[in-house]
């Protein structure tokens, strides 16, 4: 194709990541099985929820909602990425790799908000308990859940859609193993300036403002079990908590390494493994951090497994 005297790129080449081809095959065994672990952690951590009516509770319907999306987060990467390393031919279309970087966007994004609104409810929770009820109703908890949903799409949207209209020409390499957008806007040939425009406008307050409401959530909850001083009930509230803050530290320290990372040239080899953390590993552990420490989750693991036996 041929247009404005610029030949126009309709197909990409993801580079993959790093890894010495006498150990590709190890590799490709360890991201499939994380992958699999990933989607059968997710999977029952969701049916589990949905089976026990005693999970049917704010915090389990957003952690359900954490599941589906840790699900859906590693799904946009992990199976083309998968299929490129078996593969020699690691090209994505353009519209592959437009359409992959809208639903990395709005998945990651909607874990973040997944993450505070899970922060909130169990500030409500622990800070105003007998308030809880009243406050966290079935339709202030959908309401919740929709309105991260159409943020996102719209949010997601508008980048993508800011990507769409750039020209790509001389240099078809992504990098990365997956399309990820500041890797494609260093391919660009047209003005990126707006784009960046919007990721700082848009993009900073949107990983600092959720960073903040977790932390003063989480600040307020640690103030008042203080208060309370009777070490059952904080070991109580450590139990809940401690696998929230061990989820948010994981992903945003995972994000800060990278934006903390000295983005030197070479900086996309560091760059796909920091990011290998956050789309692979964190929706990998989602699922374990929860119903390791979590004592309701344990027990409906055993009373399905209960049912299942006397069947
Ligand atoms: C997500 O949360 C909403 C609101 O609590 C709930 O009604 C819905 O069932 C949840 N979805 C999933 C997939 O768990």
């Amino acid at each position: 194709m041929v247009m404005n005297n610029q030949t126009v790129i309709s197909l990409f080449f993801l580079l993959g990541l790093p890894i010495p081809s006498e150990h590709q095959h190890l590799f490709y065994a360890l991201f499939l099985a994380m992958y699999l672990t990933t989607v059968l952690g997710n999977l029952i951590i969701i049916i589990l929820i949905h089976l026990d009516s005693h999970l049917h509770t704010p915090m389990y319907f957003f952690l359900s909602n954490l599941s589906f999306s840790d699900l859906c987060f590693s799904s946009v990467t992990m199976p083309k990425f998968l299929q490129n390393m078996q593969s020699q031919h690691t090209s994505i279309t353009y519209a592959g790799c437009l359409i992959q970087m809208y639903f990395f966007k709005l998945f990651g994004g909607l874990e973040i908000f997944l993450l505070v609104v899970m922060a909130y409810d169990r500030y409500v929770a622990i800070c105003l308990p007998l308030y809880y009820t009243r406050i966290m109703s079935p339709k202030l908890c959908v309401c919740l859940v929709l309105m991260s949903w159409i943020f996102n799409v719209l949010y997601s949207m508008l980048h993508t859609l800011l990507v769409a209209r750039l020209s790509f020409c001389k240099d078809n390499v992504i990098p990365h193993f997956f399309c990820d957008m500041s890797a494609l806007l260093k391919l660009a040939c047209s003005d990126i300036y707006i784009n960046e425009l919007m990721i700082f406008i848009l993009g900073g307050p949107l990983m600092v403002i959720p960073f903040f409401i977790i932390v003063v959530s989480y600040v307020q909850i640690v103030f008042s079990i203080l208060k309370v001083s009777s070490t059952r009930v904080i070991h109580k509230v450590f139990s809940t908590c401690g696998s929230h803050l061990s989820v948010v530290s994981l992903f945003y320290g995972t994000i800060i390494g990278l934006y903390l990372c000295p983005s030197s040239n070479n900086f996309t080899v560091n760059e796909a493994s920091i990011s290998l953390m956050y789309t692979v590993v964190t929706p990998m552990l989602n699922p374990f951090i929860y119903s390791l420490r979590n004592r309701d989750i344990k027990e409906a693991i055993i009373k399905v497994l209960i049912k299942k036996i006397s069947l």
